[in-house]
């Protein structure tokens, strides 16, 4: 019955968008498979990588899916297509990795106007209505950020330079990501709260190495009086790293800036191991097995929890080892 309703519903859609939408692919004929469309946000890192990796893994042919992965390359108009193919195309459930929060709520409704139910992976979105989508999975990014804060308060305790004044280079990822605005709270509130702390810029970094690279470069000609960088992605942090051994400046252990990165895929532990970034913050991208379970659930008719946000940890050079490196995942 619900897979009547639903095609009838989707007939209708068809012909409601069928003026304004990209044409349809057709949905592939496999009846045994559940057709999953996927809105990916894009390729911008290596987390990225690992989450599209695990999404693939998790959602194979051999374990009875047809996944129809769109890549928005960043771009939310590209992220709204691909929702909208999928509908025409009356796939059986629909997966969004959002690039920023806002601006889901048409087209969420369009979903849900035909029947197809939506997971939301990763980033959040903001809507009012939370019934538009079945769950969220994804990351505490506030805790994230406050860990980092909290770590960082604790470390200029440790270095006798509590009372200094410490000037904060703050790179920024994707804007009006959650990942981005939740990060950004704790050290905006904490530079707020702590006289002796001061963000000297906030430079967007996009989330890419490319762009990390850049903004610090190109911010180091001008001043190059920093205590501390707060990267809000590993990607970002490797272009400063980069921007700051071109100009001369020495970081980690024994530097004069302290490197904060978030997200801690296997490039940026080495580095924590080696002393060159003093704080990885964890963001465990593996939602692949997660989404996976939401489906399973779903389609048993189990009831779903509508946030789920995953265990995670920090990591400095004392709490690394190189067989822990070389076992993760990502
Ligand atoms: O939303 C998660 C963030 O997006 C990751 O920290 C970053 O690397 C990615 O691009």
């Amino acid at each position: 019955m619900r897979v009547k309703i639903r095609l009838i519903a989707c007939a209708l859609a068809l012909l409601c968008l069928a003026g304004c939408a990209s044409r349809p692919t057709a949905k592939p004929q496999d009846s045994e498979l559940l057709v999953v469309g996927f809105s990916q946000l894009g390729s911008e890192s290596s987390w990225r990588l690992a989450n599209t990796a695990s999404m693939t893994a998790a959602l194979s042919r051999e374990k009875g899916y047809e996944l129809l992965l769109e890549n928005a390359k960043q771009k939310q108009d590209n992220q709204l297509a691909a929702v909208r193919n999928f509908i025409l195309q009356g796939v059986d459930l629909i997966v969004i990795a959002p690039v920023a929060e806002t601006g889901w709520e048409s087209v969420l409704q369009e979903a849900r106007d035909a029947q197809i139910p939506v997971i939301i992976m990763d980033r959040a979105v903001a809507v009012e209505d939370e019934s538009l989508y079945l769950s969220n999975v994804g990351s505490d990014f506030l805790r994230e950020g406050e860990r980092a804060v909290e770590w960082l308060r604790e470390e200029l305790e440790r270095r006798g330079r509590g009372e200094d004044e410490i000037r904060i280079l703050h790179l920024q990822g994707t804007y009006g990501a959650t990942s981005q605005l939740m990060r950004t709270k704790p050290i905006e509130d904490a530079v707020r709260a702590m006289p002796n702390w001061t963000i000297a810029a906030q430079l967007p970094g996009d989330y890419t190495e490319a762009k990390g690279y850049e903004v610090v470069r190109d911010y180091l000609r001008g001043d190059r009086d920093i205590d501390v960088i707060y990267s809000e992605n590993d990607n970002m942090t490797f272009g400063a790293m980069r921007a700051l051994d071109e100009a001369g400046l020495r970081y980690g252990e024994g530097g004069d800036v302290i490197l904060i990165s978030f997200d801690a895929v296997r490039e940026a532990l080495q580095y924590c191991l080696e002393g060159k970034i003093d704080l990885c913050v964890e963001c465990n991208p593996l939602h692949g097995p997660r989404v996976e379970e939401l489906i399973r659930q779903y389609e048993e008719g189990e009831s779903i929890p509508k946030h789920i946000y995953v265990e995670e940890l920090i990591f400095t050079k004392d709490r690394l080892t190189q067989e822990l490196i070389d076992s993760r995942e990502y």
